[in-house]
């Protein structure tokens, strides 16, 4: 059934949600679907932003041509490339042969890489600061590369203050009722899944984002409609402030998380005394997880989060743990930044894993490693009590 909803004046949402996709990018689990935003201004010219996934083309299309009736499509503003959001042109061209595809350089290298047949469609280039008339609507455009591709840009409706922000401020999970983040309880229903998306997904490129918020801080934004999740109209700045928080790799919480890997119980025993001890010692809010159990996107967003990450890991073939291993290695390749971390190897013959996992930690920028690191010989037990306690005590007080 035709599914669009409005915005503000002339400006609709035309999305829809998948709740059946298992994993985003056949990488993250999701617990609650995600949503595919795109939004059409109906002026004298009629402008659609971006398309959606193949998972929602039936509805989107359906959205799109209940919205227009007999009118045709002018624009079709292509603020990202990814399939998550273009999957859908050659069939919005199809019905629509005169759109006029507007994009930057980058974005036609990209729409010929995806879709050659549309080599000969009409297209508007447009750079930085360029104007577009739809009539009443004047839209601007601001690029965002590299957030996180780098055709991304922004187009800002000058008339209503609506910035189209391609994925930026964007989440995990489908749209239930309300279309608007107000019309939610976000903090409960969505931070977490923004916090997780924010991080494994752009969470590399924080000098990009601060670059575009930086730009972004120059307009009237009144409203942000991002192509994942709801729209803000109220309280955007509580969000903004937000992004520049994960974009600085500053940590939202000081909070203590200790993650552990444990093949059969003895490392997984000492992170739960550790971090009984750092609570009782700190005062602060302490989370554990098992590094085999939790998926490494959920990992990632907990050290976005958090001040203090502790890890506890057991030496494997003379390295680190293999899934501490991968978490630490995203986390390299995420450039995580301004964290304390405090390490405990466990090995029973040969314990190595601390010196591994202290050589990369050490390429992050901004890193603490506390000292002094615990080493467990098998497990630990009342004879070590003096040396746990070294260590917790060194990691309450970095
Ligand atoms: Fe939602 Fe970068 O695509």
């Amino acid at each position: 059934m035709v599914n669009y909803k409005h915005i503000t004046d002339e400006t609709y949402w035309i999305g829809g949600s998948d709740r059946r996709l298992s994993r985003f990018e056949n990488i993250f689990p999701l617990r609650d679907g995600v949503s595919y935003n795109s939004y059409v201004i109906m002026d004298e010219k009629i402008a659609l932003f971006d398309t959606a996934d193949i998972s929602i083309s039936d509805q989107f299309l359906e959205n799109l041509k209940g919205l227009l009736g007999d009118k045709k499509l002018d624009y079709l503003i292509i603020n990202h490339m990814e399939p998550d959001h273009c999957s859908q042109i050659a069939n919005v061209v199809a019905l629509y042969p005169d759109v006029t595809l507007v994009g930057n350089a980058k974005t036609f290298t990209f729409l010929s890489q995806f879709f050659p047949e549309l080599n000969d469609q009409t297209k508007q280039t447009i750079a930085e600061g360029e104007e577009l008339s739809l009539g009443k609507h004047t839209l601007t455009f601001v690029m965002a590369p590299m957030v996180h591709w780098p055709e991304a840009m922004f187009t800002y409706d000058k008339t209503t203050g609506a910035l189209f922000s391609a994925d930026a401020f964007g989440t995990f999970g489908a749209i239930d009722a309300g279309i608007f983040a107000d019309e939610y309880d976000f903090e409960k229903r969505f931070l977490d899944e923004a916090r997780r998306y924010y991080a494994n997904i752009v969470g590399k490129y924080g000098m990009q984002v601060q670059a575009v918020l930086k730009k972004a801080a120059g307009i009237d934004i009144k409203y942000i409609c991002p192509l994942h999740g709801p729209i803000w109209r109220e309280n955007i700045a509580w969000f903004i402030d937000k992004y520049q928080k994960w974009s600085t790799y500053e940590p939202e919480d000081d909070e203590i998380v200790v993650i552990y890997g444990s093949l059969y119980g003895h490392t997984e025993s000492a992170a739960q005394k550790a971090a009984e001890l750092l609570r009782e010692k700190s005062g602060k809010a302490v989370r554990i997880y098992d590094v085999s159990q939790t998926h490494q996107s959920e990992l990632i967003a907990e050290i976005w989060r958090c001040k203090k990450i502790v890890l506890f890991c057991p030496t494997y073939n003379n390295g680190i743990y293999i899934p501490m291993e991968n978490l630490i290695s995203d986390m390299v390749a995420l450039t995580v930044q301004n964290r304390v971390f405090a390490l405990a190897q466990n090995g029973s013959w040969a314990p190595a894993s601390g010196k591994l996992m202290t050589e990369k930690l050490s390429t992050l920028k901004n890193v603490n490693i506390v000292e002094p690191m615990l080493t467990i010989k098998s497990a630990l037990h009342e004879t070590d009590e003096a040396e746990l306690n070294a260590f917790v005590n060194a990691v309450v007080e970095a």
